[in-house]
């Protein structure tokens, strides 16, 4: 999924086959509707209120194919699903780590996608210049902290309560995975 690049990835096992390249601008109204459809549940962004299209243009143009890329994945010509690589932290010492940010459709879950999106972007990693992988995920996200433990993340991280969500305090775990390029160019995980 280099710039410009789309792939078709068959998602055999449960029959629906989902499409993948790079974000354009035009596709921003649909990565924020997917992202604002996760505020009401309290289950996955600190964001309390929907965000808006314009509040994200500057996240949007952070990213760049060979940095930073912005994924995202249709199916039925529907954008279902999105990808991202974040600056972490944002100093230049960190610029070999990023955040990873999968959000997806309630349609198309457990279905494969966000595993398809994770391996894609552990494999793409090393090629981008990028060692660390991290993810922050709350504590009683369970489908997203299997997803990326079950990928070889491991738990780098307990920041306890500091989140508070209509008045319930919530834990942020931060995962961590080590990544370099093999002999072969395939991605290794270093633990
Ligand atoms: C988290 C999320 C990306 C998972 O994507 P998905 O396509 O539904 O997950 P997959 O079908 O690829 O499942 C991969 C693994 O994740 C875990 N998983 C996914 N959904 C789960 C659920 N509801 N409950 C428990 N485990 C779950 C399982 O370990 C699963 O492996 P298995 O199918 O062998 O049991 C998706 O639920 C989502 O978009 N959630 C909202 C946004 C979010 O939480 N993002 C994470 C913060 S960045």
């Amino acid at each position: 999924m280099t710039a410009g690049r789309a792939t078709n990835v068959p998602a055999a096992e449960h029959g629906t086959a989902f499409a993948f390249r790079d974000a354009r601008v035009d596709d921003l109204a649909e990565i924020v509707a997917i992202y604002n459809a996760t505020i009401p549940g309290r289950g996955v962004t600190a964001d309390l209120e929907p965000v808006s299209v314009e509040s994200r243009l500057a996240w949007f143009d952070a990213h760049d194919a060979t940095r930073r890329p912005l994924w995202i994945a249709s199916t039925g010509g529907r954008i279902v699903g999105w990808l991202s690589f974040s600056d972490f932290y944002g100093r230049p010492a960190y610029g070999a780590s990023v955040e990873v940010s999968i959000y997806l459709s309630e349609t198309v879950r457990r279905q494969g996608l966000g595993r398809t999106f994770l391996e894609r972007a552990i494999a793409v990693a090393p090629g981008l210049g990028v060692k660390t992988l991290l993810g922050f995920i709350f504590g009683h996200n369970e489908a997203s902290l299997r997803l990326f433990e079950g990928l070889g993340f491991g738990r780098w991280g307990n920041l306890p309560c500091v989140a508070s969500l209509d008045g319930v305090e919530r834990d942020l775990v931060i995962v961590g995975l080590r990544v370099d390029a093999g002999p072969d160019g395939t991605t290794r995980r270093i633990a």
